[in-house]
């Protein structure tokens, strides 16, 4: 029986938008749910479906260890990192790149032009290991399917949106471009951006060692979950989330998370070719795509 609930809101949208960068904390829950749940808000619009032991530890175990090596150490993570800044030149000047604070986190799959690269491509990972990227896709489908038959509706309009994409660009025949892996990344109150906006976003988290707390929480309506290895979330990520702290941590607890999303100016990619040329025309400096 999965338990139905409507959380009221708490904090009016001016009073949640103040939490950006905060980290979020037993103070901004009343409700935390550990069990199979739909939680809605008092419109009927679903806020998230949580679903304990969704995943195949085998499928899931098999996913950690095909992608947990895109993890590298990087300040590119924005809001979610603590902090949403202007990097500083060695020189003391401010550039106009925005940086965050350093986290573990990396990206599988691939990514669309953006303010450093001006065009679409691979990522480094699945560039450098291509037969790992392989590795990881039957975990990707997996989540597709279940993403199917959880989110029918939302699914359907990203499906589509990826079925429309250049194929290079699309993970497995799924509805995914990119894969987001942190590792033990607690992070601080953000909405997701850059992905589909008419989509449902998706929490996946592998632990190791024990730990307490590091509950994902959405404090407009004072409501977190705490997810465990092999349980599946999902969860309007354009609302406002975040991490609570991990409190009592063994000497070898281990948290990575997964976040798989499709990323929504992708549909712009051209093949593989038509990016390369893309790619020269940047280096060139003759034309600013
Ligand atoms: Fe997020």
């Amino acid at each position: 029986m999965i338990k139905k609930i409507t959380a009221n809101r708490i904090l009016s949208k001016n009073q949640a938008a103040k939490l950006k960068t905060k980290f979020l904390n037993e103070s901004h829950y009343t409700q935390l749910i550990t069990e199979d749940c739909d939680a809605y808000d008092n419109y009927g619009n679903l806020l998230f479906r949580f679903r304990k032991n969704a995943i195949p530890i085998d499928v899931l175990k098999n996913g950690v260890n095909a992608f947990r090596g895109s993890i590298e150490v990087t300040e590119s993570r924005g809001a979610a990192s603590g902090s949403s800044h202007k990097r500083i030149r060695k020189d003391g000047s401010v550039s106009n790149i925005t940086v965050g604070n350093k986290v573990e986190s990396g990206s599988v799959g691939f990514m669309d032009s953006g303010a450093m690269v001006k065009y679409c491509r691979k990522t480094a990972f699945a560039r450098n290991y291509f037969d790992k990227f392989k590795q990881g896709i039957p975990f990707v489908q997996f989540i597709d399917q279940k993403y199917k038959e959880l989110c029918p509706e939302h699914y359907a309009k990203q499906k589509a949106i990826a079925d429309g994409t250049n194929r290079n660009y699309i993970i497995g025949d799924t509805s995914f471009t990119t894969v987001t892996v942190n590792k033990n990344f607690r992070t601080a109150c953000h909405q997701d951006a850059g992905d589909f906006s008419d989509g449902f976003g998706n929490l996946i988290v592998y632990r190791e060692g024990s730990y307490d707390g590091g509950f994902f929480v959405m404090p407009e309506y004072g409501i977190a979950v705490d997810l465990h290895t092999t349980d599946l979330l999902f969860a309007d990520v354009h609302k406002w989330h975040g991490n609570t702290e991990i409190i009592n941590p063994s000497d070898d607890w281990l948290r990575i998370s997964f976040v798989m999303y499709y990323r929504e100016n992708m549909i712009k990619c051209s093949s593989p070719s038509g990016e390369l040329q893309k790619a020269k025309i940047d280096k060139t400096g003759y034309l600013t795509l």
